[in-house]
């Protein structure tokens, strides 16, 4: 179970109806797509030094884009992609990845 304050999350990408403001897909789609070339399409890595993503709790992915982007947690690429994503943004793909079944 996700906790109340994940709990307004909208499923990702257009899964539920949001708000037109609260996040934008078009630009969550494209670093997803950017995400695809390590952690997969489904979510399933292809790399043995890259983590499947698919079926993570979400809040632990959240956590950890987060920690990528304030560079608590260290990774060049995972902070580069990280740098302009929003906490929405970062929310979505979490939400995302976690709804994904496991290999
Ligand atoms: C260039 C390859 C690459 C790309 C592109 C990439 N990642 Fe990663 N990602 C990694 C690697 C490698 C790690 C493991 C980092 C480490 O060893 O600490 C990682 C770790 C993560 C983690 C932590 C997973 C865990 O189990 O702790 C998350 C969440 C994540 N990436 C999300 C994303 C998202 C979202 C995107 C797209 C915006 C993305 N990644 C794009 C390579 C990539």
């Amino acid at each position: 179970m996700a906790p109340p304050r994940l709990a307004f999350l909208p499923l990702a990408l257009g899964l539920a109806a949001t708000p037109a403001a609260a996040i934008d897909k078009g630009q969550v789609q494209d670093l997803m797509v950017q995400c695809a070339a390590c952690h997969g399409a489904d979510g399933i890595a292809r790399a043995s030094d890259v983590p499947d993503l698919a079926g993570q709790h979400d809040v632990y992915l959240y956590n950890q884009l987060r920690a990528f982007k304030s560079g608590v947690r260290k990774h060049k690429e995972m902070q580069y992609l990280g740098r302009h994503m929003t906490d929405e943004e970062m929310q979505a793909i979490a939400t995302y990845y976690s709804s994904l079944p496991k290999q």
